[in-house]
């Protein structure tokens, strides 16, 4: 009989049960590639043991990411896994679609572009996106300093320090001072009267955001837009507004039509959104689209003309998924505008109801009495906390026991003392789920709340805090 000792060949181990084989005895590869292929059916499993013991994906509130598409989408996508999107002479069909996809999303902002094919991009999410327009910004303006014979060498930004990690990134990679607008608890979005002051003849663009990933809140762009029509008319700065509405994107176009924050606004001149987020779609697929093909600068812009007309590619990447692509089209056509309302509007009822639930317990404040996204955070109640032996990280801790992921977090610069929890309810978050997670919070808190001992999050954060509280313990006996 053959030795199998050391010996994972094919051969050997396709005779051999997954869980009988010698290769199920070592561990996984973690340094070094393995000498020798293993077989499809144990690879599988080890890769697959990797992950098993991962929260269930529909369970994750803490994502904004696509974790539901229905099993038409799914055949869709897979079956075109082995799409570059960059070999569009191949595959010049998904091209075309593309620019459907930026031409739908366009419309949807309200774009005046007459052109048939509308100025914008894919993106692998929305931190490329933002990062596109962001480049655009800075281009131009350069642009218009040179041909005035200005010095270009001081480039910044403006936004609130609610931004997501991308804009530090952008401002990092490019060089580019990002100036932020504090939020506070008397300016819960971005404080525009602030946001204007900290302009000057350097500043290539003002960033608000639709979907403040730390809030769930939306920034006021129309009284941005306002304000900066009469900034740049004082000034002649000219300086233009990039919206960041990873999430808001898709959503105000179904639930608040009549609510002006995209082209029709003036100063308005590129947006950036998560196809992954409330587009509906697996991860990674961002867009960004221009107000105008005057507004992408030609050095960003790759033509090319096999469709009857120039088509624009823009990008940071070059090879790129296309299922993703194939993903979104097909939700638009399968969804319809009905369709992505009905389920956006089903999102913010069920937020709602947590929203109002989690208002009415004792322990808890939330953060904004209305929502507009279907995402909101909430912080303990400042009287219960003094005297609550459990922070919030206590209870992110038991709610991962049930397999949910709700966060708990500090939030930004200035108001950093506040710690919250998020809950961001997507697609495949049922009204029942919902009521399961609340008698989860009910009964963790219950539990919480016959600590004896402070927990050591608790005391940690006293000790962040600087003060040493009294703990009135009862020891095991009662007394
Ligand atoms: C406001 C905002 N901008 C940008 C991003 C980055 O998005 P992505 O994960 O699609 O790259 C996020 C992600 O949550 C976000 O909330």
């Amino acid at each position: 009989m053959k030795d199998n000792k050391n010996c994972h060949n094919e051969e050997c181990e396709c005779a051999t049960p997954v869980f009988g084989s010698e290769r199920m005895l070592e561990s996984a590869p973690c340094q070094t590639i393995p000498c020798h292929p293993t077989s499809p059916e144990i690879a599988y499993q080890m890769v697959k043991d990797e992950t098993f013991a991962q929260t269930q994906p529909r369970l994750n509130l803490a994502t904004f990411v696509t974790t539901y598409m229905d099993k038409y989408a799914t055949r869709l996508m897979n079956e075109a896994i082995d799409i570059n999107y960059i070999d569009e002479t191949e595959y010049p069909r998904v091209a075309v679609m593309n620019a459907k996809c930026i031409n739908i999303m366009a419309n949807l902002w309200n774009s005046p572009e007459q052109n048939k094919w509308k100025a914008g991009a894919v993106a692998i999410g929305s931190s490329e996106a933002c990062m596109l327009g962001g480049v655009a910004a800075w281009l131009r303006w350069k642009e218009r300093r040179k041909a005035a014979g200005k010095p270009c060498d001081k480039p910044n930004f403006i936004i609130s320090s609610g931004y997501q990690v991308v804009w530090e990134k952008f401002a990092q990679l490019w060089q580019i001072e990002m100036r932020t607008v504090p939020l506070s608890h008397e300016h819960i979005t971005l404080d525009i009267e602030k946001a204007i002051s900290l302009c000057d003849e350097n500043t290539i663009c003002i960033v608000p955001i639709m979907g403040v990933t730390w809030t769930g809140m939306n920034d006021d762009v129309e009284a941005l837009d306002a304000a900066l029509e009469a900034y740049n008319a004082k000034t002649g700065h000219n300086i233009p507004i990039h919206v960041d509405a990873a999430s808001g994107g898709f959503i105000m176009p179904f639930l608040y039509p009549e609510k002006r924050w995209d082209f029709r606004l003036k100063w308005v001149l590129s947006i950036s959104t998560s196809g992954h987020k409330y587009g509906l779609v697996y991860p990674g697929l961002g867009w960004i689209v221009w107000k105008d093909k005057a507004y992408l600068p030609g050095d960003m812009a790759f033509s090319v003309n096999y469709l009857g007309a120039n088509i624009t590619q823009v990008g940071l990447n070059f090879s790129r998924p296309g299922a993703q692509i194939l993903g979104q089209y097909y939700q638009f056509i399968r969804l319809g505008f009905e369709g992505y309302k009905a389920i956006q509007h089903s999102c913010m009822k069920v937020a709602e109801y947590v929203h109002s639930e989690i208002a009415k317990m004792p322990q808890f404040n939330v953060y904004s009495k209305e929502l507009v996204n279907p995402l909101f955070i909430w912080s303990m109640n400042c009287d219960y906390a003094k005297n609550a032996k459990w922070t919030l990280f206590d209870l992110q801790d038991r709610l991962k026991q049930s397999g949910w992921m709700v966060p708990a977090y500090t939030m930004p610069k200035d108001i950093e003392n506040m710690t919250v929890m998020r809950i961001v309810v997507r697609q495949g978050f049922s009204r029942d789920m919902a009521d399961m997670l609340l008698n989860d919070i009910k009964s963790y808190i219950a539990d919480l709340e016959k600590l004896e001992y402070p927990t050591e999050s608790r005391l940690a954060m006293d000790k962040k805090e600087g003060h040493r509280k009294k703990w009135h313990l009862f020891s095991h006996t009662g007394r």
